[in-house]
């Protein structure tokens, strides 16, 4: 393996240059992914398409940068990549069925209407509300709300999040849900004309304690032509959004894959997949903060969007996972691959399956800062080290190591895009690894790589802002 002394030796030899964004005044704030322009924002919602639009809701609090007092934020866009912020679209009615809160759902469009599918708390219930074609008028159905309490003698932790999708000419929906003392649960229901709905029984559980003990947010879409695939975000010994592929008969969900997480990281949460306009299954997770409430509050902004990533079927009966290949528009002057800096840039480098191989981040002239992505070939791994990412140490600074599903017929692609504080890495089109940095020095912009690259090449990414 390569020493870490080494690769020190190698940062300590990068020449020392301009501070990046000396300027602004905050350098930590992401601008090439999308996030409000204040404020706290977590789980995407309402994501899709309509009269030539793209329409992205969220969780969001206008009043502080921490969580509470849900309403949706609402922005669009032609492309998916660049977006205009637009008035919030949500809020909570006082003495209403959401007085505490507008929490998530999904939008679809049925006999080309936009129609919202949401949770209202507390107590939780499932309600309808419906849009003019620019999505900025907003209806509440007046028999709200549509589903106003769980199963008769289901006692449950959680009853929320409806994703709904069209079986022939009726409707079903998906809530998620957790059984107390139980499992987490997708419980079914179905509908003829999408505001009276029954429950059936759960169209997936959790197998065991491990698969989660509350599944929030599902996501049920068809997968190419003979596959489904559920995502659920998991909460219990771990909070992550877990999925499967598998198959749809009789209105349950049957695995066919074992469990895969959507991403390694420990951040990127309660994702939302939606059909964009190539007919394409697009998916948008939240990434939260690394960094202490008193340093989000005094930013006055939390949570970011990842990319929209692109979800298909693998050979193996898996899932593939790539940014949306559009996202090249983003893509500022190339770099020179013997000297790469920068706090925000695509890089995408090639290695040999068996050979070491590591790529470091936001690192400093004298190596004190900087993010170590090591490959270890033997055991099929990318251990992500953070340990140095900043001098703060009220940041998330640890070491993860993240298995690889890379056949050894396969050489080692790596797709990192770093945003300043927000780093996504894309390994070979199936592994996914969002996670958060704060370096604290102006000169933390080296990028090193380290290895026998067979291709590298980086980018200036433009803000999409
Ligand atoms: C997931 C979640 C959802 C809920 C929303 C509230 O992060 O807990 O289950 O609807 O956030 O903000």
């Amino acid at each position: 393996m390569i020493s870490r002394r080494e690769l020190l030796a190698l940062a300590a030899a990068a020449p020392l240059t301009a501070a990046a964004g000396a300027e602004d005044p905050d350098p930590h704030r992401p601008r090439y992914h999308f996030l409000p322009p204040r404020n706290w924002m977590n789980d995407p919602n309402g994501l899709v398409w309509h009269e030539g639009k793209y329409h992205l809701f969220y969780q969001y609090n206008p009043n502080a940068a921490i969580w509470g007092d849900m309403h949706w934020g609402h922005a669009e866009s032609a492309d998916l990549i660049h977006w205009k912020h637009l008035p919030i679209a949500l809020a909570p009615v006082p003495g209403g069925y959401d007085k505490d809160g507008v929490f998530s759902g999904c939008c679809r469009v049925y006999d080309g209407v936009p129609t919202i599918f949401y949770t209202g708390v507390s107590p939780e219930t499932q309600n309808i509300i419906t849009c003019n074609g620019a999505l900025t008028e907003f209806k509440r159905y007046a028999g709200n709300p549509v589903i106003a309490r769980p199963p008769a003698g289901m006692d449950l932790t959680a009853f929320r999040d409806p994703c709904v999708w069209r079986d022939g000419s009726e409707y079903r929906m998906a809530i998620g849900a957790g059984l107390k003392g139980g499992n987490g649960t997708a419980l079914l229901y179905t509908s003829t004309d999408r505001f009276h709905w029954t429950y059936r029984h759960p169209l997936a559980s959790a197998a065991g304690r491990d698969d989660g003990e509350i599944w929030e947010c599902p996501n049920f879409f068809p997968l190419g032509r003979q596959k489904w695939f559920l995502c659920v975000s998991s909460t219990g010994p771990i909070r992550v959004p877990f999925c499967w592929t598998g198959s749809y008969r009789d209105l349950r969900f049957s695995p066919e894959s074992p469990r895969q997480k959507l991403d390694h990281g420990g951040y990127y949460y309660a994702p939302q997949a939606f059909e964009d306009a190539r007919r394409r299954l697009v998916i948008f997770g939240w990434i939260p903060e690394g960094r202490t409430k008193a340093e989000q509050v005094a930013a006055g902004w939390a949570g970011v969007q990842s990319l929209p990533r692109v979800l298909g079927a693998a050979s193996d009966g898996g899932l593939t996972i790539e940014p949306l290949p559009e996202l090249s528009v983003l893509r500022g002057p190339q770099l020179d691959p013997k000297n790469i800096r920068g706090d925000s840039l695509e890089v995408f480098a090639e290695f040999p399956r068996k050979r070491p191989a590591a790529l470091s981040l936001r690192g400093t002239h004298d190596g004190s800062e900087q993010t170590i992505l090591d490959f270890a070939p033997g055991a099929a791994t990318l251990t992500v080290d953070r340990q140095r990412a900043s001098l703060n140490s009220g940041t998330d600074r640890d070491r993860r190591t993240v298995p690889l599903d890379l056949p050894a017929s396969e050489s080692l692609r790596l797709r990192v895009f770093l945003d300043r504080s927000l780093v996504e890495i894309y390994v070979n089109g199936r592994t996914c690894i969002s996670t958060r940095i704060y370096p604290t020095r102006a000169d933390a912009i080296g990028v090193k790589v380290l290895g026998e690259p067979t291709a590298l090449e980086a980018w200036e990414m433009r803000s999409a802002l």
